[in-house]
């Protein structure tokens, strides 16, 4: 080949190589590209918004405009609360640490993550969980369930998992792309998202409600007290009469039986403030003076939710009472209604007071078929 030739041959190589280059797109073929996820568009959509016909006492609940509570919706929330699917090795789901039987808490003084490691707090009953208005969790550095169903995916010592890997499981699965459907009407299982798993998960939390315990029902009229259960009710109301005032009602008030507030209730002596050794609201807020202070929970149910406080220090009502009654510890912040000199109580008058919190047990509430494990 002479020299001119084999030049031009190379340029001619270099030519088909750039254009080669410049038309570099995919071979274009008869069939569309498979779609990664099942198309969902053909499931009927059809939401039935669910009405919580709360009973009285309770008061009407606040139910986000962005997220109402349908049929299908609270039913997709309870599937993935009961679901190990969400933690990191399969094994542990949200009821885990909030079963029904244990008024949605795990009877441990602190609850243990999916690794076995434990925590530093109780876990907290999710009972009329809707109404907790002024912060979740034990310091109320949450607003939202929406917001606080997210966390224990994610938090190594809980379900220690990562949201991307739930959701592409949950966009694999072979039931829950139907579910997300018929609760939020997306149209491809590539459209499951964490934000509409926690909207499920909320709405099932919101229709916990429990309002038929034999307080409810005294108060409706439907029952009458036991007479130790009457004088319980009277010393925990400070109702004016013969009897000491317990004090209780201010911060457990009716009928949620909480006020939703944050206070120090005495469970430890500290010289300084900074010296909690769970700072609480404090740690929240930055403010010293709100330093060991916690919600105040509900007592609703509170026989089945021992052991008690925020770390479970208490085993019993008995021991709680004490406490109240002659166990109190100071600290600048304590609450004035908490005495550390005591509350004055007998024996009998604890027994009294025992008897009337074993009152706001509802067992309906807790066997409630609507609420257990949908697996079982
Ligand atoms: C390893 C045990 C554990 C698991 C798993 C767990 N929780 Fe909890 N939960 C707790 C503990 C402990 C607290 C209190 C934490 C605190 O105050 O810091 C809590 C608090 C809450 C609260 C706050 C209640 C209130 O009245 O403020 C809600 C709501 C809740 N959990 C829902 C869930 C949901 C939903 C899941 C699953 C996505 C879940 N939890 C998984 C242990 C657990
Ligand atoms: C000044 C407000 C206040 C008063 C008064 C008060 N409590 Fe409490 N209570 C609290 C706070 C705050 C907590 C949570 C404290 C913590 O865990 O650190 C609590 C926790 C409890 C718990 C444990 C709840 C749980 O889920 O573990 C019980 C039971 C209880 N109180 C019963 C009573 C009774 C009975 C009385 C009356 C003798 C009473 N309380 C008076 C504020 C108060």
């Amino acid at each position: 080949m002479s020299f001119f030739l084999k030049n031009t041959f190379l340029f001619l190589l270099i030519t088909l190589l750039f254009a080669c280059k410049k038309d570099d797109k995919p071979v274009v073929t008869t069939n569309p590209p498979t779609p990664e996820f099942p198309d969902l568009s053909d499931i009927v959509y059809d939401p039935i918004l669910v009405d919580l016909t709360i009973p009285d006492p309770l008061p009407p609940m606040d139910i986000p405009t962005d997220n109402p509570l349908t049929k299908d919706g609270v039913e997709l929330g309870r599937f993935l609360f009961y679901d190990p699917i969400l933690s990191g090795n399969e094994t542990m789901a949200c009821a885990n640490c909030h079963l029904p039987k244990g008024g949605f808490t795990d009877n441990l003084a602190v609850s243990k993550g999916v690794d076995g490691t434990a925590g530093i707090r109780s876990s907290m009953s999710l009972m009329n969980a809707g109404y907790v208005t002024q912060g979740l969790f034990w310091d109320g550095r949450i607003q939202t369930l929406e917001e606080q169903a997210l966390l224990p995916v994610e938090d190594p010592i809980e379900l220690h998992n990562e949201w991307e890997e739930v959701e592409e499981k949950l966009r694999r699965h072979n039931d829950y792309p139907t579910r997300f459907r018929k609760a939020f009407g997306i149209n491809n299982a590539g459209e499951i998202t964490k934000e509409l798993a926690v909207k499920a998960i909320a709405q099932f939390e919101r229709s916990l409600v429990s309002a038929n315990s034999k307080y409810d029902q005294v108060i409706r009229k439907e029952a009458f007290f036991e007479e130790d259960e009457l004088n319980g009710f009277e010393l925990f109301f400070d109702v004016p009469n013969d009897l000491p005032d317990a004090e209780c009602g201010h911060c457990h008030n009716a009928p949620l039986f909480t006020v939703n507030q944050y206070f120090n209730n005495g469970l430890d002596s500290v010289g300084n403030l900074e010296d909690f050794v769970d700072k609480g609201l404090g740690a929240v807020t930055n403010n010293l003076f709100d330093n060991g202070k916690f919600r105040a929970p509900s007592l609703r149910n509170i026989a089945l939710t021992a052991p008690y406080m925020h770390d479970g220090r208490f085993q019993t009502l008995e021991e709680v009472i004490d406490h109240y009654n002659e166990g109190a510890h100071f600290a600048d912040n304590i609450d004035p209604l908490i005495r550390p000199r005591g509350l004055g109580l007998s024996e009998q008058h604890k027994k009294d007071l025992v008897a009337f919190l074993h009152t706001l047990t509802d067992t309906s509430f807790v066997n409630n078929p609507a609420f257990q494990n949908p697996f079982e």
